[in-house]
């Protein structure tokens, strides 16, 4: 099996450096076009590509600026025809206890990392809706998905994107576009005074960049959560507990006194669509 992105054209947003720079080489180096996006460094990322022998163009647009990403999507069109793979990766951080953070800081990392998704997808949309195919990669965190202290903004924004594409997975099914997204973990100037030496040096961003090749390619699955980092690979899910049916004289205090069974992991399964979840509520309550 070999990904070739030969004749297909990605777009990866934050591409100036990082973990971005580092996607959009692996994808250039198989073939495909790349616009990189990013407010610093986009041409000499671009200049590293030629020299590679492979094709990009630069695009210094601010992912939170929705006509920066009409005009972005508006350039791949002009300059390659089409547009296959988007990757929302641009990104920034402003961290701070919940209590010390000002409002300005917390709606500074939704506008990038959340609205930067949105703008950035529903920029690329009508073009992959038309060419019946696209891939779309979410960029995550853990920081999201589980917590991390002094990052209230960046994992509300970071599990917003989850949200995204949850709901994205189900829309654009149809159109043979595929949304997943990635939960990284590599040395960057982002984490470069978060992470001890010892973990940074296992932590090279190219390590990352095989999650992207695979969400890129025509095989690639749709709605998943890979995480990545250091040469392994995980699937996170959402997963919940079989329900418990306590009938219609439930209590909050019998939820405590069966505490244990309603978390009980066994039967635990992860749930494709809100109507699947209601589903499962409206059965339970019918079978018992
Ligand atoms: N490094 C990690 O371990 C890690 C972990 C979890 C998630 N992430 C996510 O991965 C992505 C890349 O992070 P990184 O570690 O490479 O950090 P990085 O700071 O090296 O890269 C982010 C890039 O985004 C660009 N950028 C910032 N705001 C922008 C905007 N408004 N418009 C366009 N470009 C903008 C920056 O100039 C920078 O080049 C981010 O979304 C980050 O949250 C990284």
């Amino acid at each position: 099996m070999f990904f070739d992105f030969k004749n297909q054209v990605a777009i990866v947003t934050g591409a100036g450096g990082g973990l971005g720079r580092s996607y959009a080489l692996a994808l250039a180096a198989r073939g495909a076009s790349v616009v990189i996006n990013d407010l610093n460094n986009a041409q000499a990322v671009v200049e590293e590509i030629i020299k590679n022998g492979g094709k990009a163009i630069a695009n210094n647009g601010n992912v939170a600026s929705n006509e920066d990403m009409q005009k972005m999507a508006a350039q791949a069109i002009d300059a390659y025809g089409r547009i296959d793979i988007l990757v929302n990766n641009a990104g920034i951080l402003r961290d701070k206890s919940f209590a010390k953070m000002q409002l300005e800081d917390f709606k500074a990392v939704m506008d990038v990392h959340l609205m930067g998704s949105v703008n950035a997808s529903k920029a690329v949309l009508a073009t992959m809706q038309d060419q019946q195919y696209g891939r779309i990669i979410m960029i995550s965190s853990s920081s999201g998905l589980y917590g991390n202290f002094g990052q209230s903004n960046y994992g509300a924004a970071k599990m917003g994107v989850v949200g995204l594409m949850n709901t994205f997975k189900l829309e654009f099914k149809k159109y043979n576009i595929h949304v997943n997204t990635v939960v990284p973990i590599a040395a960057t100037q982002m984490t470069e005074n978060l992470m001890p030496e010892e973990a940074l040096k296992i932590l090279n961003p190219d390590l990352v960049s095989p999650a992207i090749v695979y969400l890129s390619a025509k095989e690639a699955p749709n709605g998943e959560i890979i995480s990545a980092g250091g040469g392994s690979f995980a699937r996170a899910r959402i997963v919940e507990s079989e329900a418990l049916y306590l009938g219609n004289d439930a209590s909050g205090e019998m939820i405590a006194e069966n505490w244990s069974k309603i978390t009980d992991p066994l039967g635990e399964k992860s749930i494709a669509s809100g109507p699947e979840h209601s589903l499962k509520f409206i059965s339970k309550a019918f079978s018992s």
